[in-house]
């Protein structure tokens, strides 16, 4: 067991873009205020998307520039375009995830482009990043382990993409579970691949719960060397263009694990908690989160 694995909260971004109704913004603050209580220190606070196709983040410039001002807060942001990031540098994001699904399928669904149009933009992307100082860059790669369009997804596709990002000099690449359909051997061996052909590339694990595999998929990329995972309050999250898809695993149920392991994360487990409450009471009380529900059935709302 490594001692130490950073656990990146994503239920600002991947958790609200499910939640049917747009939040208001002073919540979704209210939030990430909690979470940074609670001790994260890695957030992706929201998406500079299309207000079109995804009207929840149309107040993404606002979060942004609320969050960054929490000291020591390393705040991140989704794009899918160049667009994307030209607006989440204005709001002063310096940690950029581009999302580019595995799949043709997948991505024109998810942002309307082929794959090799959004190596394209990955491209433009990576340049106007360099003009900045302290922009970083990751590729955030969608489906990896299954298409709801295409099915099983072959590992060399996703080995295409880091091949492409690593020749434009980026060297995080997180590898998406969007749907929840990996198992532990598909990730042991998707990690010791990548790994051994990409040694200077770190990779992050993004995993849904869909199908109850999430914890065991932690515990994969764990041993295979991975010490970064994506994770949201409460089990919050899925993606509004992958059909069925659902929530990531939740922060508190992964916490609670990697803590009692004897592995530090650096957040406090009742602070997450107390933030779950939070996002129960206020976002959706519809949280698959395990570790959750034994909380709230045991303490009784102070409100
Ligand atoms: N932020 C805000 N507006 C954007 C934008 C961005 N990143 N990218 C494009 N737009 C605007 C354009 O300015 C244009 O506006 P207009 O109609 O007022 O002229 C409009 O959106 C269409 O632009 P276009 O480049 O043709 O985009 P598109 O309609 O082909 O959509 C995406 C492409 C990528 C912008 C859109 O599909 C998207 O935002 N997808 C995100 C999906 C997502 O969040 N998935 C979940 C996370 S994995
Ligand atoms: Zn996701």
């Amino acid at each position: 067991m490594p001692p130490a694995v950073t656990i990146v909260e994503v239920g600002p971004r991947d958790g609200f873009q499910l939640v049917g109704r747009v939040i208001p913004t002073a919540t979704k603050l209210r939030v990430i205020r909690s979470l940074y209580d609670a001790g994260v220190r890695d957030m992706e606070v929201t998406s500079f998307v299309s207000p079109k196709a995804v009207p929840q983040f149309a107040d993404a410039d606002d979060v942004a520039r609320e969050a960054l001002r929490l000291p020591g807060l390393r705040a991140s942001a989704l794009v899918p375009n160049l667009r994307g990031l030209e607006r989440a540098l204005a709001a002063g994001i310096r940690a950029v995830t581009v999302v580019i699904g595995a799949t043709d399928a997948f991505n024109t669904a998810n942002v309307r482009m082929t794959v090799s149009r959004s190596l394209d933009q990955l491209a433009a992307i990576v340049e106007a990043a360099r003009a900045v100082s302290g922009a970083s860059i990751e590729a955030g790669i969608a489906v990896a382990f299954g298409c709801p369009y295409s099915g099983s997804v072959p590992l060399a596709a996703v080995e295409a993409i880091v091949e492409r990002a690593v020749a434009l000099g980026i060297t995080s690449v997180s590898l998406g579970d969007t749907i929840g359909v990996a198992t532990p051997t598909q990730v042991a061996d998707a990690v010791t691949r990548l790994t051994r052909v990409y040694p200077g590339v770190h990779l992050a694990l993004h995993l849904h719960d869909t199908r109850g595999m999430g914890l065991a998929n932690v515990l994969a990329g764990m041993d295979a060397g991975v010490t970064v995972f994506d994770a949201a309050i409460g089990g919050l999250g899925g993606c509004p263009f992958a059909p069925g898809a659902t929530g990531n695993i939740a922060t508190d149920d992964t916490n609670h694990m990697l803590r009692g392991m004897g592995v530090e994360t650096g957040i406090d487990q009742d602070g997450l908690l107390a933030t779950g409450r939070l996002v129960a009471e206020t976002v959706t009380p519809d949280l698959p989160s395990h570790a959750l529900r034994v909380y709230l059935s045991r303490t009784p709302s102070a409100s």
